[in-house]
């Protein structure tokens, strides 16, 4: 079976703003009511590890109840019909697994996971509400963090490599609801396209990483991903 050109998408906070959870930037969204320097930095968790672990809570109790919509659940369709399907998010609110999607490379970990500061170990942590904030190591009594990657912060090694090998393999590379701003994760557009890849952008506005697009898909991504995948599979 013809395997189909290899897709690889990366992916931002806009696919989650139809599920409800907020993004980062734009009208309504956290960091225009928040100070990214009081809550998503190491300094910011060393300063008040309390106030940093209550933020995250309320993050993780509003994506507890948000669902993930048509466009988490068309990537999750996509690595099913193509094998070398490769998706890489942002995003750190677990909603393309709850989709279905299995191979996600997280560049900025998952909120659905806690490390120990001391022992560096992580796993998985769903509960909510937390029983206690900040929580604690039940092996050795330290702090636990989020799994995330802050400000200021290394993304995690591996999964950055992976990031960077997919952006170079990929022909088509689907942009789907990020800002363009954050780097290193933005310049894997600029990346993909240096390599020949064709970009697809997907937003509701326009953003730097436009320019680099040869097809722009505008309007709310829960509607155009599904339409250009159905698209995508009718090619002749
Ligand atoms: N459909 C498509 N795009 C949308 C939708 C939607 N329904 N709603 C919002 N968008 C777009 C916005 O226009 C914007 O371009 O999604 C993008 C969201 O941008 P950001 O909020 O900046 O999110 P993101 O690009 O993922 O931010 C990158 O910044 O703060 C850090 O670690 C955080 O991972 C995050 C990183």
């Amino acid at each position: 079976m013809n395997a189909g050109p290899r897709v690889v998408a990366l992916t931002g906070a806009g696919i989650s703003a139809e599920s409800g959870v907020p993004t980062f930037r734009g009208p309504g969204s956290l960091w225009e009511r928040y100070r990214p320097e009081e809550l998503a930095t190491p300094e910011a968790f060393a300063r008040d590890p309390t106030r940093v672990w209550a933020w995250y809570a309320w993050r993780r109790e509003r994506i507890a109840r948000a669902e993930p919509n048509p466009a988490h659940r068309t990537l999750a369709e996509m690595e099913a019909a193509l094998p070398s399907f490769i998706l890489i998010t942002q995003n750190v609110d677990g909603l393309h697994q709850r989709a279905g999607s299995r191979r996600v490379i997280e560049l900025h970990g998952n909120l659905w996971r806690v490390r120990c500061v001391q022992e560096g170990r992580t796993w998985e942590d769903d509960r909510v509400p937390l029983p206690e904030i900040p929580p604690r190591c039940p092996a050795c009594g330290a702090l636990l963090r989020p799994d995330v990657v802050w400000f200021g912060e290394p993304l995690p090694p591996v999964a950055w490599r992976q990031a960077l090998e997919a952006a170079q393999q990929a022909e088509i590379f689907l942009v789907i609801g990020t800002s363009g701003i954050v780097e290193p994760a933005a310049s894997l557009s600029r990346l993909a396209r240096a390599h020949g890849a064709r970009i697809i952008e997907f937003n509701i506005e326009e953003t730097p990483l436009t320019s680099l697009a040869d097809e722009v898909w505008r309007g709310p991504v829960g509607e155009t991903l599904p339409r250009w995948w159905h698209a995508f599979q009718d090619r002749p």
